[in-house]
């Protein structure tokens, strides 16, 4: 009589065990699944308008088949002049935020990257069609949110 109590006791133990075990695997994998594609540096938000890339936001080539595209996200909107980049060749994205989280978003791509104050994402892209291609903000940041949009050429 005394091990069946044992017994009973013993496998509760391992059924809470096991629960809180599964429950810990389930938050890690939720939480690897929301952390933004590519690399991450960090960067000190007040001073994204000083520190490269960001001093000279748009499109710089780096050799003949890669070029570098730095985007500063805010509310609301983005500061990225010139967006022109060929197809057919690798363009790296980096983005930060000034304020809050954003997202930068291509429409009909790949591109969909969160923007997080405090660090630069990073996301390698080929463009294969050329055309106008809108950028846009998945990340509720405010009242202007709806308004946060901008457009990228690729000749
Ligand atoms: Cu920025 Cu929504």
């Amino acid at each position: 009589m005394h091990l069946h109590k044992f017994e009973k006791i013993w496998l509760t133990f391992g059924i809470v065990a096991l629960a809180v075990f599964l429950g810990v695997v389930g938050v890690s994998a939720f939480s690897q699944d929301h952390t933004p594609a590519g690399g991450m540096d960090t960067i000190d938000p007040k001073k994204v308008n000083e520190t490269a890339p960001f001093d000279k936001p748009g499109v710089t080539q780096l050799d003949d088949d890669t070029y570098q595209v730095a985007i500063v996200a805010m509310a609301f909107g983005y500061n990225a002049p010139d967006l022109k980049v060929p197809a057919g060749k690798e363009i790296i994205f980096k983005v930060t935020s000034t304020d809050v989280v954003h997202s930068f978003t291509i429409d009909n791509t790949k591109v969909n990257m969160m923007v997080v104050p405090g660090r630069i994402t990073t996301k390698s892209y080929t463009f294969d069609k050329p055309g106008k291609y809108l950028i846009l903000c998945n990340e509720y940041c405010g009242t202007g949110h709806h308004m946060m949009f901008n457009e990228i050429e690729v000749y």
